[in-house]
C-alpha cells in the first residue's frame, strides 16, 4: 500500500507536501482511470457514493440547497465557513464590482464565429481574460482570492455576451446590483428575472458548486500543481468539462429526451431500445455513486414542481419512467446532468448553453481547489506501465 501522503499547509505555493518518508520504491498500484485512487487530501467536500452523500465543507448538499445562496457557497468553498451577513453583502459587491469584462474581451467574443462551440467561445474567453489581468501571474493567496472572485464573477457575463452576440443582439452592460443568478438571467435574456425563476436557477449553482476530484476539478489541480497560474488551470478545466461524459452530458441529455418527445415510444421502450443498440444513456452512471446521486433527488423534485407551473409535465413523466427502467435493467441510477436539462429547459436556456452554466458554478470549486493546491503543493505525476516493445536498433532511414 503506497505511503498515504499527508499536506502540510505552508501558505507560499512552495512544494512543501510531505513526501514518503523513506526512499524505498513505493509499491506500484494500477488503476485504470485511478478509479478508486485517493490522490490528495481535500476539506472541500465528501462524497459517499453507496449512501448518496454530499456535504461542502460539512454541510449536507440538501440543506445547502434550501437554506443558502450561491455566493453563501462560494464563500464557503474559499474561506471554509458560512459569511455572516456583512461578509455575504461584501463578497455581493464585490462580484458585482468585477461582473463587467475588459472591453478587450469582448471585442475577442465578437471576433467568435456565431456557430462556435458554447465551451470553445467560454473557454477562449475566460483565457483572454488573463491576458488583461495584471495579476495573472501573482501567486501570492491574496491575488489568488480576487481571482477566484474575478473569475466567477466575469463568467455569467461571458456566457451572455456570447449568446447574444451569436444572435445578433447587442450584448448587455450587468446590472451589477443584484445575484449572480439575477444578473445572469438578465444578461442573458434582455429582462430581469421573476423571484422563483432566480431562487430555481440559484440552487442549481449551489447544486454544481463542488464535487470532489471529478475529472475537470483534477484537470485543473494537475495544471495548478505545477505552479502554473489560475487562468491556465481553470482554461483547462473547462476544457475537462466540455466532455459529454461529464459536464457536456447535461446537453446530450436535452437531446435525448427531445428525441424521445419526437419518437412516440414510451420512456421504457426508448430506453430498452438504447440499452439494446448498446447504447449509453447520458445523464445516468457515475464513477463514485453507486446509487440515485442526491443532486439528482433535489432536480427532481424541481422538475416535478416547474413541470407543473408550466404545463410541461412530459419533461418530468418522461424522466421519472426513464430512471425506472435504467435501474430495474442496469442498476444504474441518474447523475447531475439528468434532471438539470429539463430544469434548464424549462427556464428558456438554450440547450447547447446548459455546459457553460455548469461551469459558471464549477467556477467557484475549481478555484478553491487551486487555492488548497497551493496551500501545500505537490506537483501531481502518476506513472504508466510501459507496454510498448523493447531493444529494437535504429536502422538507417534509407533501409527503413
Ligand atoms: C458528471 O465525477 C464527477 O463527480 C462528475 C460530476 C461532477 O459533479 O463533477 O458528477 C458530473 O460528469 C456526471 C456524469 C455525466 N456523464 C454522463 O452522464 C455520461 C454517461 N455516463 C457514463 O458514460 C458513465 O456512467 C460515467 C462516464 C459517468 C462513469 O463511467 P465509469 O465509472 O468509467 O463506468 P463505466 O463506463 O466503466 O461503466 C460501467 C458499466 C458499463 O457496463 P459494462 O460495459 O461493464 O457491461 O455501466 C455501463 C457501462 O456500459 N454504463 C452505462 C452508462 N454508464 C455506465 N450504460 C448505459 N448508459 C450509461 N449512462
Amino acid at each position: 500500500m503506497a505511503t498515504q501522503e499527508t499536506l502540510t499547509p505552508s501558505g507560499d505555493g512552495t512544494d512543501k507536501a510531505a513526501k514518503p518518508a523513506d526512499k524505498a520504491p513505493l509499491p506500484v498500484i494500477k488503476r485504470v482511470g485511478l478509479e478508486g485512487v485517493v490522490a490528495l487530501d481535500s476539506v472541500l467536500s465528501f462524497i459517499d457514493g453507496q449512501v448518496g452523500e454530499l456535504i461542502y465543507h460539512g454541510y449536507d448538499i440538501k440543506d445547502l440547497a434550501e437554506n443558502t445562496t450561491f455566493e453563501e457557497v462560494a464563500y464557503l468553498l474559499w474561506k471554509g465557513s458560512l459569511p455572516n451577513r456583512a461578509q455575504l453583502d461584501e463578497l455581493n459587491a464585490q462580484l458585482q464590482a468585477e461582473r463587467e469584462l475588459p472591453p478587450m474581451v469582448l471585442d475577442v467574443l465578437r471576433s467568435v464565429p456565431e456557430d462556435a462551440h458554447p465551451m470553445a467561445a467560454l473557454r477562449t474567453a475566460v483565457s483572454a481574460l488573463a491576458l488583461f489581468d495584471s495579476e495573472a501571474d501573482d501567486p501570492s493567496p491574496e491575488a489568488n482570492y480576487r481571482k477566484a472572485l474575478r473569475l466567477t464573477a466575469r463568467t455569467p457575463t461571458i456566457i451572455a455576451a456570447f449568446d447574444r452576440l451569436r444572435k445578433g443582439k447587442e450584448a448587455l452592460a450587468p446590472l451589477k446590483r443584484n445575484s449572480t443568478a439575477h444578473d445572469f438571467l438578465y444578461m442573458l435574456n434582455g429582462e430581469e428575472p421573476g423571484t422563483a425563476a432566480e431562487r430555481t436557477f440559484d440552487v442549481c449553482l449551489v447544486l454544481h458548486a463542488e464535487h470532489g476530484l471529478n475529472a475537470s476539478t483534477f484537470a485543473g489541480r494537475v495544471i495548478g500543481a505545477t505552479l502554473s497560474d489560475m487562468y491556465s488551470a481553470v482554461t483547462g478545466a473547462i476544457g475537462a468539462l466540455k466532455g459529454p461524459l461529464h459536464g457536456g452530458a447535461n446537453v446530450e441529455v436535452m437531446k435525448t429526451l427531445l428525441e424521445l418527445d419526437r419518437s412516440g415510444k414510451s420512456p421504457e421502450q426508448f430506453i430498452l431500445d438504447k440499452l439494446a443498440a448498446k447504447e449509453r444513456v447520458m445523464g445516468f452512471g457515475h464513477r463514485v455513486y453507486k446509487t440515485l446521486d442526491p443532486r439528482a433527488v433535489i432536480l427532481r423534485e424541481m422538475v416535478q414542481d416547474l413541470s407543473e407551473e408550466r404545463g410541461q409535465r412530459q419533461w418530468y413523466d418522461y424522466g421519472v419512467e426513464m430512471m425506472n427502467t435504467m435501474e430495474r435493467e442496469k442498476g444504474i441510477y441518474p447523475n447531475v446532468d439528468f434532471f438539470s436539462a429539463s430544469v434548464y429547459h424549462m427556464l428558456g436556456i438554450d440547450m447547447d448553453l446548459f455546459t457553460t452554466i455548469f461551469t459558471l458554478s464549477r467556477m467557484t470549486g475549481w478555484t478553491a481547489h487551486l487555492i488548497e493546491q497551493w496551500s501545500a503543493n505537490r506537483l501531481i505525476r502518476p506513472r504508466s506501465e510501459y507496454t510498448g516493445p523493447r531493444n529494437l536498433k535504429v536502422v538507417p532511414i534509407n533501409q527503413r
